[in-house]
Formats: structure tokens, C-alpha cells, sequence
């Protein structure tokens, strides 16, 4: 079921997780030193290492941003409640339930994963998260903090009396309590080809580059940027009710991105494949996708440009650069031309 053949590397982390949780041998390390179990490997069955877990999170909590002379000073404890989603599907007659952690801020770094990583090394090492990068590069730590959909690695902790309450993302199928299924969502990814197609070059990939004027090229900034984290597309209602049809914001925005890229070639192609009842118009332009993107990005505005594509309303420019391709008889350059 899981064997999905993902194209990115990110696609990978997530597959990786996904199989490894399945085999009851997922460690949260694997996402961070990007060290996976091959599939094809055997691999006796230990649910927890559980010293090598909370010695890697002990790492972290070490290694966290409050200089260790700060935290002899502040002798006081700064006790933070946070209340985190548990399920685990080895219990199935457990239903899923908040547990309750008194945690002191003084002993972690200053965002929600720390408190993470520190509940885990301290408290209860069976706590389950995905993270990688810790610093909002790699999605993978995206989760709903306080009723937010966000990237926990950078969402920092206020002191409060009130408690930080963290759920998995909304309307997505649990794992094992913060873990979620992607599978859906990268497969969906995967639909839209997210690579430049260039009719016909096949031949000649690797042999020149493949030019992009600065003005071309700005017009994939707030889109280049998406790092696939998930956190808009479950948190658009229409993905709720149809997500396995509607695409979702964050595969839109990809799927943008490549239409109106100026060394791209199949614009007219991927449009067609946007042209029909769910998997674009769906979208209602509520705009809770932009409201919640960690990045700042702008998913519902990417859509309603696919609209504005898809009713001829605007069309894709002509690239301001042509790309020559080598003759291969005579060492000339020819200058194919485009089909606009
Ligand atoms: S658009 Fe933003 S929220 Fe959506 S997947 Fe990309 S980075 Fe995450
Ligand atoms: S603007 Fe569209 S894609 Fe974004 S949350 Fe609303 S319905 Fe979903
Ligand atoms: S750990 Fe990579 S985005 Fe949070």
C-alpha cells in the first residue's frame, strides 16, 4: 500500500516514515540524519529503541538555543501545561485521548518542538512527531498548534497560563498520535508532474542550460518557496469533504508553479489535466489556506491564476529567452520554436 513511487526527496522522507511506522520500526532520527531502512531489508521488529530515541532527543534538548549559564541563573522553574494528541495503533481498544504534560521552559529551546523533544526525552518517550531540519526548511514537523496549522520548529512557546494544545493535522488519518498519513497528498503531488517538461529534448538533457531572464524568473517567487509541509491543504474545508478528488491548495500552488514557468513546455497539457468539475474549481477562495501558511505564501491566490489560465481569461507569456539546442549533425545551434 505504501509503495508509492515518490519523485522528491521530500516525497521520500514522508514514504520512509510511513513504511517504517508500518514495519514498527520508525525512529524520528531517521528523518533528521536522512538514514533509511531499505525496503527490501529485513529488519527484526523493535517498536522502540528507546535508549537511542531519548538519547538523540536529549541531544537536541542539550543542544537547544538558551545558553547553559542562563539556565543555572533562572533557578525558578518556568512550568508551561501542554496538552498533546496520543493514539497508538498497537492499542486499538484505546481510543485517542489528550495527555497532559507539565513541561519547564527553562530545560528546552524557545519553539513548540523543543517542548516536543524535551516531553520526549524527560517524559514519556513513546511520544511520536516527525521532524528533520528544525528550522522550516523541510515540512515534515507540520501539526495544529493551538488551532493553527504550522510547522512546530517554528512556532515559538509564550509562557502562559493557558495550555499549548497540539493535535495532528485536522481531517487527516493518524498513524500514531502527531504522525499522519501523506500518502494522498504526496500521490496527488504526484499528478502534476512537478518537473520542467521540455517536448522533445530528450535527447539533449544534461548537454546545455536551459535559460530563464531575471523577469521570468520572478515570477516564481512565492511559489518556488512551498516546502510541501500540508498545513494549508488541511485546512481547507472543500479538502475535508473531498480530498480525494479536489487537488488542495498546496498541490495547486505546485502545479502553478510549473504552468507558468517560462522554461517549462507542457503548460498546455497540465492545463488540460486541471480542466474538469473537482480538481480545481472546488476550491470556494476562503482563503484559509493563505490565512495558515507557514511560509506566507499566498496557495488561494496561485489557484484563482489556474482559473483565470483555465477560462482564457489570461494566457502564459512567451519566455523573454529562447533556449538553443545543439545540431548534432552540423554543431550548429537551432532555435526550436514554441508553441505559445
Ligand atoms: S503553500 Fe505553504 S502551507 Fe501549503 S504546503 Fe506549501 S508551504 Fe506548506
Ligand atoms: S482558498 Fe480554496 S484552496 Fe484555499 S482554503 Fe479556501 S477553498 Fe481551500
Ligand atoms: S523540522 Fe523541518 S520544517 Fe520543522
Amino acid at each position: 500500500m505504501f509503495d508509492f513511487n515518490i519523485i522528491s526527496h521530500a516525497s521520500q522522507l514522508w514514504s520512509c516514515t510511513i513504511a517504517s511506522l508500518r514495519r514498527g520500526t520508525y525512529k524520528n532520527s531517521c528523518f533528521r540524519s536522512h538514514r533509511f531502512l531499505s525496503s527490501g531489508k529485513k529488519v527484526e521488529k523493535q517498536p522502540y529503541e528507546t535508549e537511542n530515541i531519548i538519547s538523540a532527543e536529549a541531544a537536541i534538548v542539550k543542544d537547544c538555543k538558551i545558553p547553559l549559564e542562563a539556565r543555572k541563573v533562572e533557578a525558578k522553574p518556568r512550568l508551561q501545561t501542554v496538552r498533546v494528541y496520543r493514539w497508538n495503533p498497537e492499542k486499538p481498544n484505546v481510543k485517542p485521548y489528550m495527555q497532559q504534560f507539565s513541561v519547564d521552559l527553562n530545560k528546552c529551546g524557545t519553539m513548540v518542538l523543543d517542548v516536543l523533544a524535551l516531553i520526549k526525552a524527560e517524559h514519556d518517550p513513546t511520544l511520536s512527531y516527525r521532524k528533520s531540519c528544525r528550522e522550516g526548511i523541510c515540512g515534515s514537523c507540520s501539526m495544529n498548534i493551538n488551532g493553527v496549522n504550522t510547522l512546530a520548529c517554528i512556532t515559538k512557546v509564550k509562557q502562559s497560563s493557558k495550555p499549548i494544545v497540539v493535535y495532528p493535522l485536522p481531517h487527516s488519518y493518524v498513524i500514531r498520535d502527531l504522525v499522519t498519513d501523506m500518502e494522498q497528498f504526496l500521490k496527488q503531488y504526484q499528478t502534476i508532474e512537478p518537473f520542467l517538461k521540455r517536448t522533445g529534448e530528450d535527447n539533449f538533457l544534461g548537454l546545455r542550460q536551459i535559460l530563464q531572464s531575471p523577469k521570468d524568473r520572478e515570477k516564481l517567487n512565492g511559489l518556488y518557496e512551498c516546502i510541501l509541509c500540508g498545513c494549508c491543504t488541511f485546512a481547507c474545508p472543500p479538502y475535508w469533504w473531498l480530498g480525494d478528488k479536489f487537488l488542495g491548495p498546496a498541490t495547486l500552488l505546485q502545479a502553478y508553479r510549473w504552468i507558468i514557468d517560462s522554461r517549462d513546455m507542457g503548460h498546455k497539457e497540465r492545463l488540460s489535466k486541471l480542466r474538469d468539475f473537482y480538481s480545481v474549481y472546488r476550491c470556494h477562495t476562503i482563503f484559509n489556506c493563505t490565512k495558515t501558511c507557514p511560509k506566507g505564501l499566498n496557495p488561494g491566490k496561485a489557484i484563482a491564476q489556474i482559473k483565470r489560465l483555465l477560462a482564457g481569461l489570461t494566457k502564459k507569456e512567451r519566455p523573454d529567452m529562447e533556449t538553443p539546442l545543439p545540431n548534432p549533425c552540423h554543431g550548429e545551434e537551432e532555435y526550436p520554436c514554441r508553441e505559445e
